[in-house]
């Protein structure tokens, strides 16, 4: 099969397409043939190696331990490890798998769920990272409910645009922060209030949130506290290395109070992805493509999102 992969840490150049055996299931694995894959933020990180700390986690220092790259993807079951009863060949599925970026990948069969009928390849594969992270954020970290005012900052990108969905649908009101260009979008996925944050600053209102999620956080976690309500709750999902690392110190003593900070780290799951999957269906939340790529231009494909202005989802089409 063909796969996109890499030897060496670095950026998009150092991608090229190969020639590999296809993958074997693992008996609690499904084999599936590629239609669309989408790109996240993670991809440019994992191929660079950054940050650091990463690579521990990834087991590879100097060199990158897995060769192949791409986690979301949508495609069909081509055959299913021995102890999978839940999928057979030929069903339509989406989830994550490690070297997503390739003719055929391996999933657990938990990291699956089926593709609505009515949902393209490439809206499934849109799905897997950016809206479990949306979902989890909003209903597990930030305790989402409805009437609260949220405050999505990073509003625009893979995590944001479904956020925004997810966060009309648990009932609240949503305050969307993204450049004026992307405005628009905000107001049309849903969003209350749409802040350009190249003309205005969210933290010249008056206005107090029971939850902000920093999406894609480029302010002080001291700034986002002005703007919480006297028990609001802070959520950080992603953004710029500062910001984590002021979150990942200073969440529990922040917290002493009645506000809470959290740093919040996406699990994928079968239950999530098949929720996500009926809100697909149903048209609860509908993924904002932005651009497809050909599979010959993953590097492209993944520059584009790492110049961090992607509008939603960048989907490359496999077969
Ligand atoms: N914790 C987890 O489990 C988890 C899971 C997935 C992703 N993440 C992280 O979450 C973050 C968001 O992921 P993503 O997939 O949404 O990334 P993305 O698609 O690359 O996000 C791009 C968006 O970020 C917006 N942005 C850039 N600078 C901004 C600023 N100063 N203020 C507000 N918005 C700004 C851009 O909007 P404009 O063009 O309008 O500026 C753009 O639409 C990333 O850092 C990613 O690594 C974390």
């Amino acid at each position: 099969m063909k796969a996109i992969i890499r030897s060496e840490y670095g950026g998009p150049e150092m991608l090229r397409m190969a020639e590999l055996p296809r993958p074997m299931p693992g008996d609690d694995e499904i084999l599936v043939r590629v239609r669309a894959a989408s790109v996240n933020a993670m991809d440019w990180r994992l191929l660079r190696g950054t940050p650091f700390p990463a690579r521990l986690a990834a087991g590879g220092l100097r060199r990158p331990a897995r060769t192949k790259l791409g986690h979301d993807f949508a495609g069909d079951v081509e055959a299913v490890g021995s102890n999978v009863t839940a999928f057979e060949a030929g069903d339509a599925v989406f989830g994550s798998g490690a070297g997503a970026f390739a003719e055929y990948v391996c999933a657990r069969a938990t990291q699956v769920a089926p593709k609505p009928g009515n949902a393209t390849y490439a809206q499934a594969a849109s799905v897997p990272v950016a809206a479990i992270t949306a979902l989890q954020a909003l209903r597990d970290a930030g305790h989402a409910k409805s009437g609260q005012r949220v405050l999505l900052d990073g509003a625009a990108g893979g995590v944001g645009t479904f956020a925004i969905q997810i966060a009309r649908t648990l009932g609240t009101t949503v305050t969307a922060v993204c450049s004026g260009t992307n405005a628009a979008q905000a107001a049309a996925l849903g969003a209350d209030r749409v802040i350009d944050y190249t003309r205005e600053d969210f933290l010249h209102d008056d206005v107090r949130y029971d939850l902000v999620v920093g999406v894609n956080a480029h302010r002080s976690i001291f700034d986002y506290r002005c703007v919480l309500g006297p028990a609001g709750i802070y959520v950080l999902v992603g953004g710029g290395g500062p910001q984590l690392l002021q979150a990942f110190l200073l969440a529990k003593p922040l917290s002493l109070g009645r506000q809470r900070f959290r740093l919040h780290m996406a699990r994928s799951n079968h239950d999530d992805l098949a929720l996500l999957g009926r809100f697909l269906a149903d048209r609860t939340i509908v993924p904002a493509i932005e651009c497809h790529y050909g599979f010959d231009d993953v590097a492209r494909a993944i520059a584009h999102v790492e110049r961090g202005h992607a509008r939603g989802k960048v989907v490359i089409d496999i077969a």
